[in-house]
């Protein structure tokens, strides 16, 4: 295993088809699915020369909470469907690598036992609102007790996007023979609202994450109702087909936010460099799904953790080459677009 492509072969070959589809697959003709991915081609980079990068890393901070890279893992659901352990063997791997692992409402090992599984690791807690609310409220509670040091609220999926391939191979979602401590998939309300923040923010004072942004007027109002980061996704081409890639959309986002708080973005991120285009566009970091899904399924919790590292050696060499010594040098000036 040499680099994440190769994890995602290994992957497609061992995990049945009929689960696999829902890892790798997206809604309608998977046309934002692609665009991810080739969306980072659009980009070159420009290196800078005779810059001393003896002392190069990739730590950085994320609202607060100090992290080994400025790749976290994104949020994905029903990882037990993957690996014996769960979402236990990824925080394992991600607390031992010191990167931020994000855990999905759709886990399917508790807060309590991940946090046993791996208590020094910096994460963060993936919030789905349900239609029930007072369970939406038990959840928020359990997860604040947990230690998790933000919310990252999932504003993209009012309903959930039709995933063909899922149809097409029969997978039953959600799996009748796995357990979802907190909610399942068509759970979720339509009718959250800005206005729903307040009382999220109420019942849980930590830093806000909105993950789910495409457009400068979301980007807008989302500072004004003072989310502490926005984060630039179309859910790995899961929802909405027809979308911009989360690079695409990125550059607008990061306009109008205007360093007011701090911008993320994911889809796509496959390789180091991929993570330092979209520093270089105006995230303060980047987080990747199906890297991490793959390394998983293939090896369990050695797998993420050697994902982790290939790609956290790749931002790092990246970064010297590019004459950066840390993520916050990257600047708008180390891209270019490609010639078309
Ligand atoms: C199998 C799978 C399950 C996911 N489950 C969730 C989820 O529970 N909550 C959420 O906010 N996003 C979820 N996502 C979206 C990811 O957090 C992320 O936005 C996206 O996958 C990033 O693109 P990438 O997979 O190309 O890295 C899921 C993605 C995948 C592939």
């Amino acid at each position: 295993m040499i680099n994440v492509a190769d994890y995602l072969e290994a992957a497609r070959e061992k995990v049945p088809p009929e689960v696999w589809c829902y890892f790798e697959g997206g809604a309608g003709d998977e046309v934002t699915l692609r665009g991810n991915v080739a969306a980072f081609e659009r980009w070159q980079l420009r290196p800078r020369m005779l810059v001393d990068v003896s002392g190069v890393t990739a730590a950085t901070t994320l609202l607060g909470t100090e992290v080994a890279s400025p790749l976290g893992i994104a949020p994905f659901a029903m990882q037990a469907l993957l690996d014996p352990d769960g979402e236990l063997a990824t925080a394992r791997a991600a607390a031992a690598a010191g990167a931020l692992m994000c855990v999905s409402t759709l886990t399917t090992r508790t807060h309590a036992a991940i946090r046993e599984a791996a208590p020094d690791g910096p994460r963060w807690f993936q919030l789905y609102v349900l239609k029930d609310r007072s369970r939406t409220l038990d959840h928020m509670r359990e997860a604040r007790e947990a230690g998790y040091s933000a919310l990252v609220l999932t504003v993209d999926a009012p309903y959930i996007g039709r995933r063909e391939r899922d149809l097409r191979l029969g997978f039953q979602n959600p799996p009748p023979d796995l357990d979802l401590p907190y909610a399942n998939l068509f759970e979720m309300t339509p009718a959250l609202t800005w206005r729903d923040l307040e009382w999220i923010r109420a019942e849980v004072p930590l830093p806000l994450v909105l993950k789910g942004i495409l457009t400068r007027e979301d980007a807008e109002l989302a500072v004004e109702h003072g989310a502490d980061a926005v984060w630039v996704s179309n859910h790995g081409g899961r929802q909405l087909d027809g979308v911009p890639a989360g690079l695409e959309a990125l550059p607008e986002v990061a306009e109008a936010v205007a360093g007011r708080c701090e911008v993320y973005v994911d889809g796509g991120i496959r390789r180091g460099t991929d993570v330092l285009k979209a520093l270089a566009l105006g995230a303060n970091a980047a987080f990747a799904a199906r890297p991490f899904a793959c390394a998983l399924a293939v090896d369990g919790e050695t797998g993420v953790a050697h994902a982790l590292s290939l790609l956290r050696d790749e931002i790092e060499l990246g970064l010297g080459l590019l004459g950066c010594t840390s993520p916050e040098q990257v600047t708008r000036a180390h891209v270019q677009p490609s010639p078309s």
